[in-house]
Parts: structure tokens; C-alpha cells; sequence
């Protein structure tokens, strides 16, 4: 009897417990068994709307977004020691050269897309439709309104003049979006030019280089510095931001586009590539297709306030009040090529 009445004390939490177990995998196996696949993204990009943009996709494919994150350099480097064994299907950076550098390096493959090759501009596609933009970006000047007039600077090169001594800041040239502006540079004037720019420039430095975009702009607003190089969308961030003190910086500078009277203003782009070992392939394209749709595209500028590469998106309000401008035609694939003797230069110039 009394082992019995054990047997019934051990027996009902068992079954419990197995009843437990079984509702935690019906409710596991409901939410995971929505998936009809997954697709394994590594990307650079560090922003909240690309969250929103691959749960809408997850919602409307059945398809898992799976992100690792890293700058591309580590993403590179990780696609390179696993090889055929990667999980990874799509590479995203923030640089139209590392996507150079990967496909160069053979980590990545043809993107099959009849709907990509007709949405995608040629200009924003590599030739070999390894990889291609979804959003370019702008990399102006800033400058403080108080302390720089309009007639002082027009052109990248301007900020290498005496006139802006010590008033310069600037972020790391280790940044893939400086490395970028200075081989967009050494492609249209060479390497005598670009150095002699470059060490104008790190001369005229009021403080050693640090932080990223955001933080030149709230420097140039303290009076830190008096002119900084960023990309535009940051502005846009900063005055949308929720710490009235970083919506205050936007009071306190303005952009300009740059050289819009010779070869115009440097662009980079945000871009993915379709990874050589792509495990999940078809889901990959699929993922790749929906970043060119109309509804993405909007995101993009409306909520992130890239340029989008899709004709007749609507602009996000920042973008329309800066209006159109002549932007650099540099193909694109140039930025990776001339990267290495880029970051030759701005070693040598000693822009840390
Ligand atoms: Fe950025």
C-alpha cells in the first residue's frame, strides 16, 4: 500500500511534468513549425529599422531571418575560415568596398534574379551581379553655422586649406566610410593630390580623431571643432532624436554637399552580396528581392533616411528639404580597388 500511494505521489507530477512538456513543445513547435525556412544573414548594418523590415518578411514569407552582426571586415574574415561550411546566405555592409573585397576574395556568387537585374539601376549593380546596393548614402560636410560662412567651403578638398586650422574634426580613417571618401579621391586625382589633401587635412585637426558621425556633428555644435565630413542620414537621426540635447546640435550646423561644381559629392551605398555557399539560397533571393520593394524602399527613406535606388520612392522630409545634388559617379567597384593605397595614404598622413 504505502509503495503504492508512492507510486501515485511519483507517478502524478510525472505526468504533470509530461503534460507540461508537451504544451511547451505544441506552443514551440506552433511558433517554430510557422517557419518554412530560414535564411542567415551577416550584416554591418546597425539599425532598428532593419529589425522591422526582416520580421515583416518573416510575417509574409513563413522564411526566419537569422542575423549575425559584425563590421564587415570580421564578417569577411568569418566567411573566409568557415568556406563551403557557412551558414551564411547574404552578406550586408555599409560600403559598396567590402562587398568588392568579398566578391574579390570569391565569397560570393551570381545573384539569378530576373526581378533584381530589372530593378536594380546598373550603376548599383556589380557587373557580375554578385552584389548590388539597396540605399545609397551622402557623405557631406558639416559645419557649424556660427563660426563658418557658406562663401568658405564648397568642395572636400576645402577643408585642407589653411583657413580651417586646428577647427577640423574628424572620425577615424579606420571607418570603412572615410577609407571610401579618400579612394573615391585617389580615383579621380591620384595619389600626389590625395596625399598632399590628406596631410592639409590632418593638420588642420583640432582634436585626435574619435567617435563616429554623430559624435563629429556634437562636437562641431560645442565648439569642439568648427567643420566635420559625415553622412547626411545622421543629422536626420540626430534631430529626430529623443535627448533634446542632441536635437539641439541640428540647431547649430548645416550640411553641404560637396564639389558640386567639378565631379560632385561622394556616395557609398548600403548593399548585400548572395554569399558562395548560400545554404538557403532561393530563401536568400527572395530576402534580396524584398529590400528592392517598394515598401522597403520607403522604410529605407522614410525611417532611415537613405537615399533610396528605386525611382519615385517617397523621400523622407530631411531628404526633400536637402534636395537634389550632383553626386559622384565613380563606379562603385573603384572604392574597393583603391582602397588599399587609400589606407596607405591616411597612415602615412597619420590620420589614426
Ligand atoms: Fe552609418
Amino acid at each position: 500500500m504505502r509503495s503504492k500511494i508512492k507510486i501515485c505521489l511519483f507517478g502524478t507530477p510525472t505526468l504533470l511534468m509530461a503534460i507540461c512538456f508537451s504544451l511547451v513543445m505544441l506552443f514551440t513547435s506552433c511558433s517554430g513549425g510557422d517557419y518554412i525556412g530560414e535564411v542567415n544573414v551577416y550584416s554591418h548594418r546597425h539599425y532598428p529599422v532593419d529589425q522591422e523590415i526582416f520580421s515583416k518578411f518573416t510575417e509574409e514569407t513563413g522564411i526566419k531571418v537569422n542575423v549575425v552582426s559584425a563590421s564587415a571586415d570580421e564578417l569577411i574574415t568569418k566567411l573566409e575560415i568557415e568556406g563551403s561550411r557557412s551558414p551564411a546566405d547574404i552578406l550586408i555592409t555599409v560600403d559598396a568596398g567590402r562587398l568588392e573585397k568579398a566578391k574579390q576574395a570569391n565569397l560570393l556568387q551570381p545573384i539569378l534574379s530576373e526581378k533584381l537585374a530589372q530593378r536594380v539601376p546598373s550603376e548599383f549593380m556589380d557587373k557580375d551581379k554578385q552584389w548590388f546596393a539597396f540605399t545609397y548614402r551622402a557623405r557631406a560636410i558639416a559645419y557649424s553655422i556660427e563660426r563658418v560662412k557658406p562663401e568658405e567651403v564648397k568642395d572636400y578638398e576645402d577643408l585642407a586649406l589653411p583657413l580651417f586650422n586646428d577647427r577640423v574634426v574628424m572620425r577615424s580613417s579606420e571607418h570603412t566610410y572615410n577609407q571610401s571618401l579618400v579612394a573615391s579621391i585617389l580615383a579621380h586625382s591620384g595619389p600626389d593630390e590625395t596625399m598632399n589633401w590628406c596631410r592639409g587635412l590632418t593638420e588642420n585637426f583640432s582634436r585626435a580623431p574619435r567617435g563616429n558621425d554623430r559624435d563629429q556633428l556634437k562636437a562641431v555644435a560645442a565648439g569642439q571643432g568648427d567643420i566635420t565630413i559625415c553622412n547626411t542620414y545622421y543629422v536626420a537621426k540626430l534631430a529626430e532624436s529623443a535627448q533634446a540635447a542632441e536635437r539641439e546640435v541640428v540647431n547649430k550646423v548645416r550640411i553641404l554637399f560637396p564639389n558640386q561644381d567639378n565631379r560632385g559629392t561622394h556616395i557609398n551605398i548600403s548593399g548585400a552580396g548572395l554569399t558562395r555557399y548560400a545554404p538557403n539560397k532561393d530563401h536568400a533571393i527572395l530576402l534580396l528581392e524584398y529590400l528592392l520593394s517598394d515598401e522597403v524602399q520607403t522604410k529605407f527613406s522614410v525611417e532611415n533616411h537613405e537615399y533610396p535606388v528605386i525611382d519615385g520612392i517617397e523621400l523622407s522630409p530631411w531628404l526633400q528639404e536637402w534636395g537634389e545634388f550632383k553626386i559622384d559617379t565613380l563606379p562603385l567597384f573603384k572604392l574597393g580597388k583603391y582602397n588599399e593605397e587609400a589606407v596607405r595614404i591616411v597612415d602615412q598622413c597619420g590620420w589614426m
